[in-house]
């Protein structure tokens, strides 16, 4: 590759060498033939180079539920890297670790009162299923180490994540992946398109539970591992009663329901959690992304008090009880981040915010129903996304699409043939209007 230069167009002109940095799921050369860069945010905007302002109309990748820039979070982590800036998380503590979990904890649906610290959502869902094969073999059923997932699944990077995705291209080139997972169909159906919320269709999709089981046998099983509304495939919203059907399936047979909250969690459904709002209690739930609005690395896994229960009681007395954690679980920094956000989302009523925004926004965008592009529309809570009829090679069209619609002030993340809408909950009506009506005109031109 010939080398890349750009020059920022800021007040103070720099010269940037393109070449060092790779981008992470991005088409680099592509972006270095032709740079998106942002400089600063605040609020629902972002500022380009060039000093144009870009509403922010995913919450950057589904993290800034308290909108950009937040003084509060800001000073919180300066004051705590002053104070402690790290500490050894094996064998010490620091009072920021307990007071977040508890606050956690608060938001959690029912007794997933046991949170487990890491620094992303990816290692989040490989903590989960540690967890759950730490529980089963607890209790003398070592045997239960299959997992099952999804189509359309994204469950983060790591080996274990990989392998419960069931998004192709990011499983594809990784070879074979952990062995004993089971992919259940997705629930993206034709007969539900174009559904606000729930789909009436589809529920006896959550059947392919039992048809691993009779396959596998179910004491070989220890984990169903689902996000409620797939989010990164382009908000899959669940069939009516489809998760409910899970959570009994999991009941009467031993396994484990775990939610992957990372992207639902934290308001995005009108509740602190999805679980919350389909009514459906997990047993293991994974977070990230909105627990520091974004403002610092981290992730956690709610546990019930069940397992962690069963996890410590087997383990001798004085022993370590999970083998697992890494240098920053539990860093001082992103705990202070995540304390202050929880403040901001709790004090400025953030979650119900976007439960009454959310009728407003979905409105908005099925106005784009009839556009001749839109092959589909979903969405549940301030969470929706449009499909485009695809043209050449699948996921080009929605790339397009999306470097036109930052070119036309809007920032929204693609997905193949898709884009998915998600403010952050601070969003105003006004704003919303500015996104659809963006919208509106570039898939209209496209
Ligand atoms: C449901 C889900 N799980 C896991 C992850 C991985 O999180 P991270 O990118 O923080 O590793 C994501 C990221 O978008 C996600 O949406």
């Amino acid at each position: 590759m010939s080398h890349a230069e750009i020059t920022l167009r800021e007040s103070a002109p720099a010269r940037l060498s393109m070449d060092e940095y790779w981008m992470p799921f991005t088409p680099n050369r592509d972006f270095k033939h032709e740079p998106k860069m942002v400089v600063r945010a605040e609020g629902m905007y972002l500022w380009n180079d060039r000093g144009e302002r870009i509403i922010d109309g995913s919450s950057g990748l589904f993290c800034v539920n308290a909108g950009h820039g937040r003084r509060e979070i800001a000073e919180a982590v300066g004051a705590q890297l002053r104070e402690l800036d790290f500490i050894a998380p094996f064998t010490r503590g620091h009072p920021k670790q307990f007071q977040l979990a508890a606050r956690v904890a608060e938001l959690t649906p029912g007794d997933l009162n046991r949170i487990f610290f890491v620094n992303s959502g990816s290692e989040a869902v490989d903590t989960a299923m540690k967890v759950a094969l730490a529980y089963h073999y607890a209790r003398g059923h070592g045997g239960r180490n299959m997992f099952v997932s999804r189509e359309r699944a994204y469950h983060g990077v790591n080996f274990g994540g990989v392998s419960l995705a069931g998004i192709v291209n990011n499983r594809r080139k990784f070879g074979p992946t952990l062995p004993g997972i089971a992919h259940m169909r997705h629930t993206h159906i034709k007969e539900n398109f174009f559904t606000r919320g729930e789909g009436a269709n589809g529920v006896e999709l959550a059947e392919d539970l039992v048809r691993f089981i009779n396959l596998y046998g179910a004491e070989n099983i220890a984990a169903c591992f689902v996000e409620p509304i797939a989010g990164s495939t382009g908000c899959l919203v669940p069939p009516k009663g489809y998760l409910k059907r899970l959570r009994e399936i999991c009941d009467a047979n031993g396994i484990l329901l775990v939610f992957d909250e990372v992207i639902c969690g934290f308001g995005r459904t009108g509740s602190s959690f999805a679980a919350q709002s389909f009514g459906v209690m997990p047993d293991v739930m994974t977070m990230a992304k909105g627990i520091t609005n974004g403002a610092q690395p981290m992730g956690a896994v709610a546990i019930s008090e069940r397992i962690h229960d069963t996890i410590m009681g087997a383990a001798a007395e004085g022993a370590i009880e999970f083998f697992h954690g890494d240098t920053y679980s539990g860093n001082p920094g992103p705990c202070a981040a995540g304390l202050a956000a929880l403040d901001l989302y709790k004090k400025e009523g953030l979650f119900e915010r976007g439960a009454a925004l959310s009728p407003y926004f979905l409105d908005a965008l099925w106005s784009l129903k009839d556009l001749a592009a839109v092959s589909d529309l979903r969405g549940y809570g301030m969470f929706a996304a449009i499909d485009i009829h695809a043209a050449g090679v699948p996921g080009s069209r929605g790339h397009a699409l999306q470097k036109k619609l930052f070119d036309s002030g809007l920032h929204l993340k693609a997905t193949g043939d898709c884009v998915i809408i998600a403010p952050p909950l601070i969003a105003e009506k006004a704003h919303i209007d500015a996104i659809v009506d963006i919208l509106r005109k570039t898939l209209a031109a496209i």
